[in-house]
């Protein structure tokens, strides 16, 4: 049930979520006069005027964002650097925020509202096929980029501190994989008792595979840390060669109809910890497991805090990692009420330096950007892929693990080619319910039985985080080969084995095909 507050918010937000694809211009000599009644679906034959009703007028005046005329940097830190001080602040923040009318704006209930409406398919009553996605696309760092710096900017004016800032929860170091203390005090603004039960006391490691608790192959905390760390290195260089694979795709409006393609670290490490920190007893896993309740945990804000420094840290490991440049990325726009209630029209062109928006993040040891594993590929190579497996036929339900083999075109390429084009296995129109949860691993080359906690040819895991509502969604998976392949020494192979293993959710795939991607083509 959407509440009337929250569908006020989302009124507001529906008329004014602005995405650069196209506009509807008014006819200049006014052609509201002897207006027809125009019937959709129209053959654009003549000129038509369409008359539309404004469901919500007046709405409160929307400036255009400026910059701070200030030039101080504010660092960030990492959570388990923090010092109590600054825990208090954050504590005493947050305590003003909840306490703040339920209709203000700047209220802690509001702000998840924000992230709420623009996450869940709602659509404008007139424009069914729009809805507002901020997730599955290039919109998902920036739009929170914003959102995390109206929030902390209303936080740093609640307790009247300018220097405030909100911490990263920097999951991918083994000193903060587990849940932070600071979250897990009953009586504290900060705590939430929709949290998975497990991750309470602060000692249980976090697992990004999600492995069940089977005693066969349990692993011990060192393999669970080993795991994470190679996770984050897949995700963050393996399948983050090219822009599109990190941002994810274009925005796309039609996105009932057509695939939406999340970006490598919107899959994981950013999936991953909604869906782990959620609760389990919940019917969807609330809060942080559903994408519309998620920020009504106060550790959202410092989970997406980490994943905003991703993005930086991405753009530091080469000169070529880009934002894209494409107008339709640097045109959109959202809008945010700011710290004094107003409501302020931003543009991502305008958040993609860190420093002009008045903050950067410590630095501290990425343990995972040297991470090196030894792929189990010998079972593999001493069999002949093609004698071997059984012919797959798409489209494919993947109720079982499943090889295809995949014949490749181009292979031994030169270094230089490799570091300009990446080769990508591109897995097509993933379907499923967008309302489960639903998980499927892809590996390499693997050997003959794939064990779930074995993750040596393990080359990425597609993960959803459940939407309120139901319905069936396509999406889109692309899976870097060029390193992968080096690194298991098939580079010089005519064909290449995936093998693809359902996890959760009834899935769907339609097809399976290598692309080439240049740096920074979408
Ligand atoms: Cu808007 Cu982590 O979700």
């Amino acid at each position: 049930m959407i509440s009337y507050k929250c569908f006020l918010v989302l009124s507001i937000l529906i008329n004014l979520f602005t995405v650069n694809q196209g506009h509807v211009n008014q006819d200049q000599n006014g052609g509201l006069k002897n207006m027809k009644k125009v019937s959709f679906p129209l053959n654009l034959k003549s000129t038509e005027n369409i008359e539309i009703n404004r469901r919500i007028k007046n709405v409160s005046k929307i400036v255009d964002f400026v910059f701070e005329t200030s030039s101080r940097i504010r660092v960030r830190p990492a959570i388990q650097n923090i010092t109590t001080q600054h825990i208090e602040k954050y504590k005493e923040a947050i305590r003003r925020m909840k306490a703040l009318d339920s209709n203000d704006p700047r209220s802690f209930a509001q702000q998840a509202l924000i992230h709420g409406a623009y996450c869940d398919k709602y659509s404008p009553a007139d424009l069914p096929s729009m809805p507002l996605e901020i997730h599955n696309s290039w919109l998902f760092l920036p739009f929170h980029r914003w959102f995390l710096y109206f929030h902390e900017k209303i936080l740093r004016s609640l307790i009247e501190d300018d220097d405030f800032v909100i911490p990263f929860w920097n999951y991918d170091d083994p000193a903060s994989m587990t849940l932070p203390s600071m979250f897990d005090e009953p009586t504290s603004p900060l705590y939430d008792p929709l949290r998975n039960e497990e991750l309470r006391g602060s000692t249980k490691l976090l697992d990004f595979r999600q492995n069940p608790n089977d005693p066969e192959h349990r692993l011990t905390d060192v393999e669970t840390i080993q795991n994470n760390l190679q996770v984050m290195k897949l995700q963050m260089v393996t399948h983050s060669k090219t822009s599109r694979m990190f941002f994810g795709g274009k925005y796309n409006p039609d996105s009932l109809l057509k695939p939406d393609t999340p970006g490598s670290c919107e899959r994981a490490p950013h999936n991953f910890i909604h869906n782990l920190v959620g609760s389990k007893l919940t019917p969807k896993g609330q809060d942080m497991g559903l994408l519309y309740t998620a920020a009504r945990d106060p550790i959202f804000y410092t989970h997406h805090m980490n994943v905003d420094r991703l993005w930086t840290l991405w753009k530091d490991l080469s000169s070529e990692n880009k934002d894209p440049h494409d107008s339709d990325f640097l045109e959109t726009s959202f809008l945010f009420y700011d710290e004094k209630a107003q409501l302020t029209r931003v543009k991502i062109k305008d958040c993609l330096n860190p420093s002009a928006l008045g903050y950067r993040y410590d630095n501290v040891p990425i343990l995972w950007l040297n991470k090196t594993r030894t792929p189990q590929f010998e079972t593999f190579i001493k069999r002949k892929a093609s004698e071997v497996l059984r012919k797959v036929t798409f489209p494919l339900d993947l109720i079982s693990t499943e090889s295809i083999t995949v014949n490749r075109r181009i292979k031994n390429r030169s270094k230089a080619e490799k570091e300009s084009v990446e080769e990508v296995i591109v897995i097509e129109d993933i379907e499923f319910n967008n309302g489960d949860s639903m998980s499927f691993d892809v590996h390499i080359n693997p050997s003959n039985t794939v064990i779930r906690t074995d993750i040596s040819n393990l080359a990425t895991s597609f993960v959803n985080v459940p939407h309120v509502g139901r319905c069936d969604v396509k999406r889109r998976l692309f899976v870097g080969l060029t390193d992968t392949l080096d690194e298991i020494e098939a580079d010089n192979d005519d064909e290449i084995v995936i093998t693809l293993v359902p996890r959760e959710g009834n899935i769907k795939i339609s097809g399976l095909s290598i692309d080439f991607f240049d740096k920074h083509d979408f």
